[in-house]
């Protein structure tokens, strides 16, 4: 029973009915992109979505006094649960300062080469044992979840050595099966080079002897390269990611962060199943992305933390594509509410609030591919969702500091309450 029941895009046929208004219904320059339908219900059976109507409807089909629970979210807007689809969750160590010594100048590059930066928790994962990162690590999905959060991409890359790679997967598993946040592993191996290493020696490394271990591990299901100036080159990306996909990797990018070396073409040929940051791309880049049908995924919050600097949404609107949007949550960007994400995504990128939570659920769920389980709510689907204690969608954005989220659902089960 709910105020309003966001179920997914406005555009999806099955759900487009006339019973629905779509988003900024109001102000016909705006788009419609969502489904919103008022004084709603969703019936859920098996932990899976069984109906959707209004309420008076199901509740005369489905009398409350049958089901084992029921939940009243009158004056309230429930929504898909988040999918965040880019985490460096998994990490040890305290980089605080370097928040500060970004404040007083340095940029993150200088503080990389100066063997700062990831090069700095690289450090504190090797010393840390595969526990205690799980449990840091689970402590951090617990925020996440009662923040909303139901799936997260989570990428290794802490490691920088087979062993240590591993020891980070094995710690995203481990949650990953006592968790109720569905999670999603990427190896990122080439995170950053380690020190004293030589760039395409690494990248050997990663192609000759991490990967082989990856795949024997079998956690991981995306293979991610920081394709980056002073990082790895557009062919060491290449290669690492041709290496992944031969053992059943699907390729991803961090590209266009600080400098733009022609990551979309990569990102375009190889059919990578998304690409990351873009804040340097160019409209014709992300014509290339939005042409090979890679899913762009823009992260506000570092931008946020760097200094404000966000992408312009021209290129997406003049393809009427809404572009992912992710939490980054990492020691650069120590942000993992995705309602804070969305906001960003408003203030600083220009979204509306309705295309900022496409962004952070049905089109984030595309850049981790999954699009046929989680981000929307349609018959069938994983009854994951978001209880916000709200009168309207828009409340999600516009309230800033506070996490709305009253309970949260995963596959039926109430898991935050
Ligand atoms: O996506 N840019 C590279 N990787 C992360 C930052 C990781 C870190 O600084 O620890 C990112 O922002
Ligand atoms: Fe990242």
């Amino acid at each position: 029973d709910a105020n309003e029941l966001v179920t997914g895009p406005a555009n999806s046929a099955e759900t487009n009915t006339n019973k629905r208004t779509g988003d900024g219904s109001s102000d016909s320059s705006v788009r419609p992109v969502l489904n919103v339908e008022s004084n709603a219900a969703i019936v859920i059976e098996g932990g899976t979505v069984a109906a959707i109507d209004s309420s008076d409807k199901l509740t005369r089909e489905y009398p409350t006094e049958n089901a084992t629970t029921a939940i009243d979210a009158s004056g309230q807007c429930v929504l898909p649960g988040f999918v965040d689809p880019h985490t460096h969750a998994v990490f040890a160590g305290d980089r605080s300062d370097e928040f500060e010594a970004k404040l007083r100048g340095k940029s993150y590059q200088e503080i990389l080469a100066e063997g700062g930066g990831i090069l700095r928790t690289v450090q504190a994962v090797r010393e840390a044992s595969v526990d205690e990162l799980t449990d840091r690590l689970l402590e951090r999905l617990n925020l996440m979840l009662a923040a909303g959060t139901t799936t997260a991409e989570i990428k290794s890359g802490y490691g920088l050595d087979t062993e240590t790679e591993l020891k980070l997967l094995s710690a995203i598993n481990r949650a990953d099966e006592r968790h109720p946040i569905d999670i999603v592993a990427t190896f990122m191996g080439a995170h950053a080079i380690p020190e004293g290493v030589n760039a395409n020696e690494y990248t050997t490394s990663v192609v000759e002897e991490q990967l082989p271990a990856v795949e024997k591990q079998g956690i991981a299901e995306f293979c991610d390269v920081f394709c980056e100036a002073g990082v790895f080159s557009v062919e060491q990306s290449r290669k690492i990611l041709e290496a992944g996909t031969k053992r059943g990797l699907t390729p991803k990018l961090h590209i266009d962060e600080f400098e733009n070396l022609g990551g979309s073409q990569l990102a375009a040929s190889l059919s990578a199943a998304s690409a990351d940051h873009l804040l340097q791309s160019t409209p014709e880049d992300i014509e290339t992305l939005l042409e090979a049908d890679v899913t762009p995924v823009l992260l506000p919050g570092t931008a946020f933390g760097l200094g404000g600097e966000y992408p312009s949404l021209e290129p997406y609107r003049k393809r009427n594509i809404i572009p992912a949007i992710g939490s980054d949550f990492n020691p650069n960007c120590y942000a993992k509410r995705m309602g804070f994400a969305a906001t960003l995504a408003c203030v600083g990128i220009g979204m509306t609030p309705g295309e900022a939570i496409r962004g952070i659920t049905d089109r984030s769920a595309a850049a981790i591919n999954r699009s046929d389980s989680v981000g929307t709510l349609e018959i069938g689907d994983p009854a994951d969702l978001a209880v916000l204690e709200i009168p309207s969608y828009r409340h999600l954005p516009y309230r800033y500091d506070e996490n709305v989220v009253g309970s949260v659902l995963k596959h039926g089960d109430v898991v935050v309450e």
